[in-house]
């Protein structure tokens, strides 16, 4: 037995950790059955209690995505292991990719599309706004791409895309949709099968309330079909035609492929469930209601949205710009010291420019929004004294 240590041992101390509302852009706070969740036993990747949860997701994923493919799963990892995954099992080496850009996503679908030597493009437009299909369509006739890119919620600018219609342009050009849906799902409409989106990740962070770890996605047949005769080999742990077979999409495969984080299975099924129990119209609804409330108090309170039109606007995360001379670094730490809360400032093209406040998941309640915009208000003023 080796007995010669050469790199001792660190000690690790013992550290408390705050707990805070968290009302930033994600993640935010997870329900409490999920906290629960979080600590079931442990089991293997190959039984039963493992895979009936897997199908409970697969099930619940359609319900959530609104679409009936049978390629639907989820992937380890966070979001971003969602995006490389639709982009790499879509689109080969070579082939073209336009990238509708708004914020810092597609930007980065932009830096993972040319890691596998994509032909990616990017289309932008100015951080505050969203695409016009005609434009759009401009850029389809122009590049004639394998799929479009497009962000549905951007968390960077607080923006929502509208998508009714996308999905039957893309396809008269020849392209597949690809949309990242990761803070847009279960607090904004999203039907998959009905706009024709072809391919779709998200998170577990936002409104679906739970923890960063695991990603889920879905396929359209088009997409299928194109995954299926593809001749390019994606990332072997993103490989959707094994990981299919790891989550028996199409029946009768149990295949290894990886070991599955159990937690993570747990927490994601605890979260489809809470969602499931409330009905996606229902949490529709409330995060459209609750952040009406929310928008209007912080008018009351004098304060102004980043982004101009009310229909861009989205339901999960709010884009605030401050009075010049408040800096934003200040607002988020006085907001944080004093009210407990936790907002954060802007990302990407909105970094120093913008606050980001996100009323999701569990805590879509005018309670909290309540909460958020007077502590907002007691920052502002507190901030002003201060520096007079
Ligand atoms: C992360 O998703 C963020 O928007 O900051």
């Amino acid at each position: 037995l080796a007995t010669k240590i050469l790199v001792p041992a660190p000690k690790i101390e013992e550290r408390k950790i705050t707990e805070l509302l968290l009302c930033g852009p994600g993640p935010c706070n997870i329900w409490p059955s999920v906290t629960e969740a979080l600590t079931k036993p442990i089991v293997s990747p190959i039984c039963d209690e493992y895979y009936n949860a897997m199908e409970d997701i697969r099930l619940s994923l359609n319900y959530l995505f609104q679409t009936k493919s049978k390629l639907v799963l989820a992937i380890s990892g966070s979001g971003h292991s969602g995006m490389e995954t639709v982009i790499t099992n879509c689109v080969a080496p070579t082939e073209t990719m336009l990238i509708a850009t708004r914020g810092i996503w597609d930007e980065r679908a932009l830096n993972i599309a040319q890691r596998y030597n994509i032909n990616a493009i990017p289309y932008r437009i100015p951080l505050d706004s969203t695409f016009d299909f005609e434009n759009i369509e401009t850029q389809l006739k122009k590049w004639r791409p394998t799929a479009l890119f497009i962000t549905h919620g951007d968390s960077s600018t607080g923006t929502v895309q509208k998508l009714e219609g996308l999905g039957e342009l893309c396809h008269k050009y020849g392209a597949l949709l690809i949309v990242d849906t990761v803070v847009s799902i279960g607090g904004v409409p999203f039907l998959m099968d009905e706009w024709g989106v072809d391919a779709v990740y998200a998170s577990t962070q936002k409104a679906l309330s739970g923890p960063a770890g695991i990603s889920p996605v879905a396929f359209s047949e088009r997409a299928q079909e194109k995954i299926n005769n593809r001749k390019h080999q994606p990332p072997f742990y993103f490989d959707v035609k094994l990981l299919a077979q790891q989550w028996n999409c199409y029946g009768n495969t149990r295949a290894y492929h990886h070991t599955l984080s159990a937690p993570m299975i747990w927490a994601l099924r605890q979260c489809l469930k809470e969602i499931n129990k409330r009905t996606l119209p229902v949490f529709w609804k409330t995060h459209h209601d609750v952040t009406k409330h929310f928008h209007k108090r912080l008018q009351q309170y004098g304060f102004k949205f980043l982004v101009p039109k009310v229909e861009d606007r989205l339901a999960t995360v709010t884009t605030v710009v401050l009075p010049r001379g408040y800096d934003y670094t200040t607002f988020v730490r006085h907001m944080r010291e004093n009210y407990n809360i936790l907002i954060f400032g802007g990302l990407g093209p909105t970094a120093g420019k913008a606050l980001r406040i996100g009323i999701m998941g569990v805590n879509a309640t005018i309670e909290v929004a309540d909460a958020v915009a007077e502590a907002m208000a007691g920052t502002l003023k507190a901030l002003t004294k201060s520096s007079l």
